[in-house]
């Protein structure tokens, strides 16, 4: 079986989704989760782009060990130079630079003839090639080029000195067949292709990114290249979870695998899921709510005789574990401990210690706390930055009747130490509580989003809520479980207004690629 690398881009096209915004701490942990699911090279970011995303990158290239980590670059000579300080600490820097290629682009977009695109883009990587032992160039909007001029580019740069060649079904446009056609042309045509290893990179904007993504496989492609969860520009990227759990179960027809471990699917998924706030459709192939529910009395029966009558994948193999090890009031601090690692976090002692605090606090309300309210405490505590001060709830109270205009009252510490009180009404609670903060905050703020969902089942749930504002102009998020939804409310809106704080952050520049 050939092995086919996993190039994850999680950290930026993913992170180019529509409202999703992380910061230093969140792309870390997702990034050590990543290397714990086994991904051949990390996509960190775009270090050109913005302080935050330069610094996140270099932090991420001298955290992660097992694996490549890339960044990505345009073609100027300025965004290498700015990709090399933030990846040469990293165990093995890459650069992904890129450069449209299709007509609709060169023209409306580059401004610039098929020459000079030839030009620049030899240019950059044999510069790239100057810093990096390993460089991937792209050629965006391939699925709508001219596949000779393709061939005349792809050759230009190898001879440059690229190591891996990208073709990008950037806007979601190719079907299957044609796209592994493009792949067998490429490997026809272009004479010094051998010395290249080719890459996938489908976009999902007709529903085909992950076939697209296995026929480019089966057409010589020895990397793909997706996200996790799917998530991504407009429709989103090809789902990585669903391309390595495809290759596993048919192997019978697919004679490739990645090196993923499977098991780790569930937790990456719910981890991109929270720290993004995009959640997962129920129905979601391989990690959906759904996805191993069996609602029909026929399929149930079926099950019950024999699993694989309706399961082609077993909730095991892709890591969810139905005999989970509860815990409880009576569980101390060394058992909290020990979940807590088996969960996969590290946290600093002063960390361990809210966090077991938090816990202790959850038991008395809840008959059983499981993993995923210990998911959800200790996410939340790993990616809080400490150092910086903040906004915090103190205490906070809502009348709300039927026929009462409902008001809240708020107590709130600022980041200046100092207590401050007070109550408005709105149309409904939360409208009440936005309210009371808007006129005990400083900062001018505006809701953009706002979600509610529980995690796990039962009455005695928490509640999850995730916010998008925009703060001083800057858009952000935020999120806040309680097992109140008007708290979870509450937290989420503080939580979105903190993280400007505490990162300066400045409106990013995200390229549209
Ligand atoms: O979709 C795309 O073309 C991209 C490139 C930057 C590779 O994301
Ligand atoms: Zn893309």
């Amino acid at each position: 079986m050939a092995h086919v690398n996993v190039f994850d881009t999680t950290l930026r096209d993913g992170e180019q989704s529509a409202g999703v915004n992380l910061n230093r701490l969140e792309k870390i942990e997702i990034a050590k989760q990543l290397e714990r699911l086994g991904v051949d090279i990390m996509e960190a970011g775009f270090p050109a782009s913005s302080q935050e995303d330069f610094e996140a990158v270099k932090e991420i290239a001298n955290t992660v060990r097992n694996c490549s980590v890339t960044a990505l670059a345009r073609s100027y000579k300025s965004d290498i130079d700015t990709a090399w300080e933030a990846l040469k600490g990293g165990a093995e820097p890459r650069l992904h630079i890129f450069l449209a290629t299709s007509p609709i682009h060169m023209t409306h977009k580059l401004k610039k003839t098929p020459d000079e695109v030839i030009e620049t883009a030899v240019e950059s990587v044999a510069y790239a090639k100057e810093k990096f032992p390993f460089v991937q160039w792209s050629a965006e909007d391939a699925t709508r080029s001219d596949y000779d001029f393709l061939v005349h580019i792809i050759e230009k740069v190898i001879e440059a000195g690229a190591d891996v060649i990208n073709l990008p079904d950037t806007v979601g446009y190719a079907t299957p067949v044609e796209y592994g056609k493009l792949f067998n042309y490429v490997r026809e045509h272009v004479k010094n292709i051998d010395q290249v290893t080719l890459s996938a990179h489908c976009h999902d904007d007709l529903g085909m990114a992950v076939s697209n993504s296995l026929s480019a496989i089966e057409a010589g492609a020895g990397q793909i290249e997706g996200t996790i969860n799917g998530i991504g520009e407009r429709a989103g990227n090809a789902a990585l979870e669903e391309i390595s759990v495809a290759l596993e179960i048919r192997k019978d027809h697919y004679d490739f695998h990645t090196g993923l471990v499977l098991k780790e699917i569930k937790r990456t998924s719910d981890l991109v899921s929270k720290l993004t706030g995009m959640q997962i459709p129920g129905n979601k192939a391989v990690v959906g709510r759904n996805a191993f529910a069996h609602e029909s009395g026929i399929h149930q029966d079926g099950v019950l005789k024999e699993a694989t009558t309706y399961e082609i994948i077993t909730p095991n193999m892709v890591g969810i574990d139905s005999n989970n090890l509860v815990l409880g009031k009576h569980s101390g601090r060394h058992a909290f401990k020990q979940k807590a690692e088996s969960l996969g976090f590290q946290l600093t002692d002063s960390k361990l210690k809210e966090a077991f605090l938090s816990f202790k606090d959850l038991t008395g309300k809840k008959k059983e706390v499981t993993d995923g309210d210990l998911f959800a405490i200790l996410t939340d505590k790993q990616t809080e930055n400490e150092d910086v001060a903040k906004y915090e709830l103190k205490a906070f109270q809502v009348q709300y009747g039927s026929i009462n205009r409902p008001t809240a009252t708020i107590l709130l510490t600022r980041p200046d130490g100092k207590e401050v009180e007070k109550a408005s009404t709105g149309e409904g609670s939360v409208e009440a509580i936005y309210n009371t903060l808007d006129e005990l905050l400083d900062e001018e703020v505006h809701l953009q989003d706002y979600q509610l969902s529980s995690i796990g089942k039962g009455r005695d749930a928490l509640a999850e809520v995730y916010v998008q504002l925009t703060v001083n102009e800057v858009t952000t998020s935020g999120r806040g479980s309680a097992q109140d939804v008007l708290e979870a409310s509450a937290h989420a809106f503080l939580n979105a207004v903190n993280r400007t704080l505490q990162s300066n952050e400045q409106p990013v520049n995200k390229v549209q690629a």
